[in-house]
């Protein structure tokens, strides 16, 4: 039997392989969304994590992308913050779905922001633009994430401020959520800017880093090696950028099976990349 395969039950409607029940559904702007689904029983993962999700295609096969799972490892659910892309093959299907829909989901976690793949330090910087904040939303729920630091910075950048309206309600909640707001306390600070719509805070992550503008807004001390630890989600170029950048702080890329000072990881693949 391959992946694709349907398989019909005597009695009921066919069922999907892997299909998991959409629970709810936010539209945040006309280009985001975020959206939870039922957890399959069998899915163990670690918070920071990406599986591959989507839908049946017209052709009759699974339409799968990578998607980072937006909930901590604790939830009952799994959340996901998506793009809607215009022309996108699975995009402009799936921000239709509704409340009761099946979507697919691959239950095999994988990937590199994960706090195993770094080595302990005090201060974790989590560094994103647009929906690279997707695996930050899992971590910054996660307690492991508050243990293990004594500050947690977040950084996120968008164009416009209502692009960064996930993020900020999500980081408004962490207070009062009864499992993990007393660990949060005065440990996190949310710095989020946009680029091309006036906000408190502007610039890219990189010029603030760069500049030190981000160290003497939140009095922190510039990024070292020994204090400091990061893990950085956005497009390519941002990647490129931001790594380029702490290793000049003199920090090193990490891996799951090398844990380092900080870990990278792509929000998209970009056209022709
Ligand atoms: P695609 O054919 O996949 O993409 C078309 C074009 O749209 C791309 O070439 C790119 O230019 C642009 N694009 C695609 N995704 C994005 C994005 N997220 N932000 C800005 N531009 C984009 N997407 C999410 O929305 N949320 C996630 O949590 C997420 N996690 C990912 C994790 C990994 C490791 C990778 C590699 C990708 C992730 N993506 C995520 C991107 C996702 O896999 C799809 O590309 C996206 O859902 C669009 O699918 P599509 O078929 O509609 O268009
Ligand atoms: P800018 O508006 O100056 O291009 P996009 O919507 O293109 O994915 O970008 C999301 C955010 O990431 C924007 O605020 C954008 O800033 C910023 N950005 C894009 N490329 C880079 C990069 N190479 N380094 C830092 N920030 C970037």
């Amino acid at each position: 039997m391959t992946d694709a395969t349907v398989i019909t039950t005597p009695s009921a409607k066919p069922v999907l392989p892997d299909a998991q029940t959409v629970t709810a559904v936010k539209h945040w702007t006309d280009r985001l969304f975020s959206f939870r689904v039922s957890r399959p029983k069998t899915l163990r993962f670690r918070s920071g994590e990406f599986v591959m999700i989507g839908l049946m295609g017209d052709t009759g096969k699974p339409l799968l992308r990578a998607y980072s799972i937006a909930s901590p490892a604790w939830d009952d659910e799994l959340e996901f913050y998506s793009i809607k892309v215009p022309e996108g093959p699975l995009t402009s299907k799936l921000q239709h779905i509704q409340v009761g829909d099946e979507i697919i989901l691959r239950p095999k976690p994988v990937g590199t922001l994960v706090h195993d793949a770094l080595l302990p330090g005090k201060r974790l910087w989590l560094l994103s633009t647009g929906t690279g904040f997707a695996p930050f939303a899992s971590l910054l729920r996660e307690p492991e994430t508050y243990e293990k630091y004594e500050q947690v910075i977040i950084m996120h950048t968008c164009r416009e401020v209502a692009e960064l309206q996930y993020g900020q309600s999500l980081v408004e909640s962490l207070a009062d959520d009864p499992l993990i707001g007393e660990l949060v306390g005065d440990k996190l600070r949310y710095y989020p800017t946009t680029t091309r719509e006036p906000f408190h805070h502007m610039g890219r992550v990189t010029d603030n880093l760069q500049s030190g503008k981000v160290f003497t807004d939140l009095g922190l001390p510039r990024m070292n090696p020994e204090e400091d630890r990061a893990m950085v989600c956005g497009s390519l170029a941002f990647n490129v950028d931001v790594k380029a950048i702490l290793e000049g702080f003199g920090l090193h890329e990490g891996a799951n099976s090398d844990p380092k000072q900080f870990v990278v990881e792509k929000a998209f693949v970009g056209d022709g990349i």
